[in-house]
């Protein structure tokens, strides 16, 4: 039987090279999945915004609204070691805030670890978490909650003074106690140079292969997503397509009187034509 992961045996699969995996889940259902499938991490992100209520951004996101999707994921999750990301301004305020929150996250959901977007502006932030007793993921390079400031969702490090900014910003949240950093859309090769120079999990998405592990968001990587598939995305499968089919031979069905027969009837236990006969003289 599969244990559940822990911090340790996380950074212990750094240490022999073993490659780390991690998907974004959002509900129960998809999480006993991924959790049967051997995957080591779960990331419940704010993308969910985007991926679950359509939103065009993960701002909008709140903390109540991580909650409910969060519990959900854990009660699933039996092996699996569950990141609750912070959402937009739940740790920005200030340190106080940021702890009263991570705190909430996993007492409320009951998850091992959270997240936070940020390398050197959000150090404070990350170390009063650890502090507590909640380990920490940060999250640097194209941090999407930034993206009124970026300008759109583009790639980070580029050129020599934003790779310096990127590795530096690596070893700050390191130093202040993150054991696991996500690093998306950074360059390969700079992703890479992290990677050799952190003893903390580096997880790429847009990272290239040099990383300690993968993430992706669970529909980009199923084929849910419909429009806009970010050049990093691998499908490993088209459920989206197969999704539109079986809700198409569904109405297909209904409509012409198909479904259901009687192998999806309760006639066992039905009324005696008497009885249905009485009621149908009495109304
Ligand atoms: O919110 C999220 O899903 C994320 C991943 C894309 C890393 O932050």
């Amino acid at each position: 039987m599969a244990e559940k992961k822990t911090v340790a045996t996380l950074l212990k699969m750094k240490a022999e090279g073993e490659k780390v995996s991690q998907v974004t889940c959002y509900d129960y259902s998809t999480a006993v999945r991924v959790n049967d499938a051997g995957i080591d991490t779960i990331l419940v992100g704010d993308s969910l915004g985007m991926t679950m209520q359509g939103y065009s951004t993960t701002l909008p996101v709140t903390m109540d609204e991580m909650i409910v999707y969060g519990r959900s994921v854990v009660r699933g999750a039996k092996d699996t070691f569950v990141i609750m990301d912070m959402p937009f301004m739940s740790y920005q305020v200030s340190v106080e805030q940021a702890v009263a929150n991570a705190g909430r996250l996993i007492k409320e959901t009951n998850a091992n670890a959270v997240k936070l977007e940020g390398g050197a502006a959000v150090v404070d932030q990350i170390r009063a978490i650890v502090d507590s007793g909640i380990p920490v993921c940060a999250h640097i390079g194209m941090t999407p909650q930034s993206v009124n400031a970026f300008g759109g969702f583009k790639v980070q490090g580029k050129g020599e003074e934003n790779a310096r900014r990127v590795l530096e910003d690596a070893l700050k949240v390191q130093e202040a106690g993150a054991f696991m950093v996500v690093l998306e859309c950074v360059p390969p090769k700079l992703a890479a140079l992290i990677t050799k120079k952190v003893n903390m999990i580096t997880i790429g998405i847009g990272g290239g292969a040099g990383c300690d592990g993968q993430v992706l968001v669970m529909q980009d990587m199923l084929g849910i997503t419909s429009g806009f598939v970010p050049k990093f995305v691998k499908k490993f499968a088209e459920i989206g397509e197969q999704m539109t089919n079986a809700f198409k031979a569904y109405d297909k069905e209904v409509k012409a009187g198909t479904f259901p027969t009687e192998a999806q009837s309760y006639v066992k236990s039905d009324s005696s034509d008497e009885f249905l006969a009485q009621l149908d003289g009495e109304y």
